[in-house]
């Protein structure tokens, strides 16, 4: 009887373990594959000399005359990242803040925000963001 308790107890708590970790493997998945389909588009935005610019996807940011593209979705749970202060970008759903790198600083993210590979047009001042395919 009391073995028969304990291996369902068992039972249960493998079950639930197993439930929590596909979630967070299709989590996961789903939100590189978001960021994926968005890489697949070709993407233009403007160049400009704001030192953050705030896209749907994107965040480009001007520092040091070099520009870089990173996710604007936090890796803690996907919310578009919207602001920044004292140079530090911040999400708005849990307050993670991310360096002009993308670094995470402060949980509960702990991911750095992907950077995204793009090329700069200097005739029509445009940031061009693709597939690496096409
Ligand atoms: S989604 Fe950004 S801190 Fe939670």
């Amino acid at each position: 009887m009391n073995i028969e308790k304990h291996s369902r107890r068992k039972f249960l708590q493998l079950t639930a373990t197993g439930v929590g970790l596909s979630l967070v493997y299709l989590w996961d998945k789903m939100m590189g594959n978001r960021l994926l389909a968005a890489a697949h588009k070709k993407i233009v935005l403007p160049l400009t000399h704001n030192i953050v610019s705030f896209y749907r996807d994107f965040l480009v940011i001007n520092q040091k005359h070099k520009t870089k593209v990173l996710s604007s979705h936090c890796t803690h749970l996907g919310c578009i990242i919207n602001k920044v202060e004292n140079g530090r970008l911040i999400c708005p759903c849990h307050g993670s803040e991310f360096d002009l790198n993308g670094n995470a600083v402060k949980g509960p993210a702990y991911k750095s925000l992907p950077s995204i590979p793009f090329k700069i047009d200097k005739t029509t001042r445009q940031i061009i963001i693709q597939s690496p395919t096409s």
